[in-house]
């Protein structure tokens, strides 16, 4: 794949063919992941491949609940687990169907990413807010591992629902203390491909000089121009 291809077309796929990726592919994949950016460059992240079923369905089916929530807040138009609304969900049906986790037995490669919280500077710790600066030290980890991924024209699906029940896996996944879970990553060969994907345009979100300034237009001069 081009690098611009890489870039523009790496979109989330959930489900995937049977061909099987060998462990020395997934070697690969994270031999390039891990020239990923992090903090002071403390390198946070550990990775288990889940291989044995009991352990996978373990962990996934303790997300079933999660995906419940998730689907009964959408189904409000709501932004699922926000913290500005804060609203729980409503109406909940149990046991909404999700190609992950009822086929998790046919996914080639399922990644536990955690981050050791002993490596990573929480630099916004403190803020009244949604902390967000510690797991800049830990997903951009994870996209590297999806682009690596794409690039031997494999595909997959970052998801983080795991880490809403953190505590209840982590002792089958043998989580070390002062490590979060980060992500649950799904990685196969896609059943299909997307070739565009559907994301809004830079003069929806840049500015110049405010973030209520004037659009950045590919057209606008530069102050060195
Ligand atoms: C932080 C993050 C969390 C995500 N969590 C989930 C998830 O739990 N389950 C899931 O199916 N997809 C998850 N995704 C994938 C997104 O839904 C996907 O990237 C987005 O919808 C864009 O899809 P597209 O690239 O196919 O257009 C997550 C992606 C990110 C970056």
């Amino acid at each position: 794949m081009e690098p611009d291809d890489l870039l523009r077309a790496t979109g989330a796929s959930r489900t995937f063919t049977e061909r099987r990726v060998s462990d020395a592919e997934i070697h690969a994949i994270l031999d390039d992941a891990r020239f990923a950016p992090s903090g002071g460059n403390r390198q946070p992240w550990r990775v288990v491949s889940l291989r044995d079923p009991s352990i996978r369905s373990t962990v996934v089916d303790a997300t079933r609940s999660v995906w419940d929530d998730y689907v009964a807040i959408t189904e409000d138009g709501r932004v699922p687990f926000n913290v500005v609304d804060g609203e729980p969900p409503h109406d909940v049906q149990v046991g909404r169907p999700n190609p992950l986790i009822d086929g998790i037995e046919r996914v080639p490669v399922v990644l536990a990413v955690a981050a050791n919280l002993r490596e990573i500077a929480a630099m916004d710790a403190g803020a009244e807010r949604l902390p967000l600066a510690a797991g800049a030290s830990i997903y951009p980890f994870c996209w590297s591992i999806l682009l690596a991924a794409s690039r031997r024209g494999l595909g997959g699906v970052l998801t983080t629902f795991v880490t809403r029940v953190e505590g209840s896996v982590a002792e089958v996944l043998g989580l070390p203390e002062h490590h979060a879970l980060a992500a649950l990553i799904f990685i196969g060969e896609p059943e299909r491909r997307v070739s565009k994907l559907s994301r809004r345009p830079v003069s929806s979100f840049a500015t110049i000089d405010r973030f209520d300034g004037s659009p950045l237009d590919d057209d606008h001069g530069s102050l060195l121009a």
